[in-house]
């Protein structure tokens, strides 16, 4: 079923990811005819809004950030808005009464998508509520599409999800990382699984080692309450650049369906060695910006920006080595990074190759070396594969000289952000989970992390601030390479 019919149901529907992503992506799958008339949007939201203002606010949204504006006027009237009080029944009993006039008038077949695009610490209670007071008692389909932050740690990660599990089913329950929906995340499967050329010699006999590297330009903007709670640990490397690191290790799953994918995912986060707390410093380092200039603009330091404590100990930059124990992984390091304010917004998988047993091409006299063969998986802004190989130099020699194979796509808005969305409201309305994060790979994730936060929590790490804005990051990120032997390969 192509064109999926649905109650979409957003709580936070005020807020920025609303305005932001979800409008415009609904519009966009409208336009492309993914929906039909029959979907109603009903935004939910504590500010009291007339339905001409609501309707307005979508389609100032919808203008914004698309830049389009046809058709405009008929999409916008599927939106409806009710004002709500996320603690109190009655507010949850008028709003089934909408939904069910809303399923009568739109021919909705009662199928129902909730999605919480709020403050985290509102989950559970609307779960509870939606149940209680009958939301979810409908003919048709329901599902909680469900934002990150899911959970601090692994103990309020489980306590919401035991929660939840009241009133949804574990296939139920959407959980959001929008970097599974990036068309090149997706596409790290694909290139594995249907390539002879690399699946063979995916494994710890040819490659050296894998780097993920996710850098930002942005700083932490207005999200400071947040962020100084959370850091780059929990919200870059639990979600996103964990999940990365499966879809790199796991094992060809027997089918490409739902259950199959999570199963080889969940399976690659179990072989990640955990660390004792003795061994954190060893795998993981830390960094914080401070003042600099990106693209010619000075910009502040993390400690005195909106609502960060000025002698804040949270981590803006994690730089860390994974260890898989497993068959096809034992040896091969998997160094991951990511920051905030750093030179460059740029999302990549570099995966090194072994050298070859013997350089025929040595020259004693340059002494130069072949550099290893490299296959980039570039994510974002460019979308695209790039295969570092080495080739003879022209002229009458045989000396070698690096070239380079590229393909290269092309995404909507070189930020493929709303692209994401656009896919994963999609896959979650059709009842597609694959792009999902089960909560078994959560829970893995979470467990990995809490060990690492719970040594940054209790030491004060006395070199903060210690990368300058607009750098490549503290230089305690090389060390960790170095100590193996390795470098980060550049992200430009
Ligand atoms: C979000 C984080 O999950 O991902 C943000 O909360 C971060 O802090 C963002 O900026 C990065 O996403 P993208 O798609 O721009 O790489």
């Amino acid at each position: 079923n192509n064109t999926p019919t649905a109650l979409i149901m957003i709580f936070g529907a005020t807020g920025d990811l609303a305005h932001r992503k979800l409008f415009p992506s609904l519009y966009r799958l409208y336009k492309k005819g993914r929906l039909t008339d029959r979907f109603a949007v009903l935004g939910v939201a504590r500010r009291s809004l007339t339905l001409n203002e609501f309707q307005d606010s979508v389609k100032k949204s919808i203008v914004e950030f698309t830049g389009e504006q046809d058709g405009l006027d008929e999409f916008a009237s599927h939106f409806y808005y009710q004002s709500h009080d996320v603690t109190d029944s009655s507010s949850y009993i008028q709003l089934r009464e909408l939904a069910n006039k809303l399923d009568e008038q739109y021919g909705l077949e009662g199928n129902r998508l909730f999605y919480l695009a709020m403050a985290p610490e509102f989950f559970g209670t609307i779960g509870d509520h939606l149940k209680s007071d009958g939301l979810t008692d409908t003919a048709g389909y329901k599902r909680l599409v469900i934002e990150k932050p899911f959970g601090h740690d692994f103990e309020s990660a489980q306590e919401l999800n035991n929660r939840l599990r009241q009133a949804f089913a574990e296939e139920e329950i959407y959980r959001i990382d929008h970097y599974l929906g990036k068309a090149m995340v997706q596409n790290i499967q694909v290139i594995r699984f249907a390539n002879a050329l690399f699946e063979p010699l995916w494994n710890n006999r040819y490659i050296s080692n894998i780097q993920v590297t996710s850098s930002e330009t942005l700083g932490v903007e207005e999200r400071g309450r947040y962020y100084e709670k959370s850091g780059a640990l929990r919200d870059m490397v639990q979600n996103h650049m964990l999940q990365m690191v499966a879809l790199l290790a796991m094992e060809p799953p027997i089918k490409l369906n739902t259950e199959e994918i999570r199963s080889e995912k969940v399976r690659a986060l179990r072989s990640l060695r955990p660390m004792s707390l003795e061994e954190v410093d060893q795998y993981f380092v830390r960094g914080q910006y401070d003042a600099g200039t990106i693209k010619g603009e000075g910009v502040p330091a993390y400690r005195t920006e909106p609502m960060v404590d000025p002698e804040s100990n949270t981590e803006t930059y994690v730089a860390g080595k994974l260890v898989i124990d497993n068959f096809r992984w034992a040896g091969v390091p998997f160094y991951i990074r990511t920051g905030k304010r750093l030179g460059s917004k740029s999302t990549k998988i570099v995966v090194q190759f072994k050298d070859i047993p013997m350089n025929l091409y040595y020259n004693k006299d340059t002494d130069e070396k072949l550099t290893p063969n490299l296959l980039v998986i570039h994510i974002q802004p460019e979308e695209g594969v790039t295969l570092h190989l080495n080739a003879k130099k022209s002229g009458s020699g045989m000396e070698t000289t690096p070239v380079q194979l590229s393909t290269a796509n092309q995404s909507i808005d070189r930020m493929n952000t709303p692209e994401a969305y656009e896919k994963l409201l999609y896959d979650s309305m059709r009842g597609d989970a694959t792009n999902f994060t089960h909560w078994d790979e959560v829970a893995l994730s979470w467990k990995f992390v809490d060990t690492i936060s719970e040594v940054w929590e209790n030491t004060k790490e006395t070199t903060f601030p210690n990368y300058a804005a607009g750098t490549d990051g503290p230089q305690v990120a090389d060390q960790l390479l170095e100590k193996d032997g390795f470098e980060w390969w550049p992200v430009e």
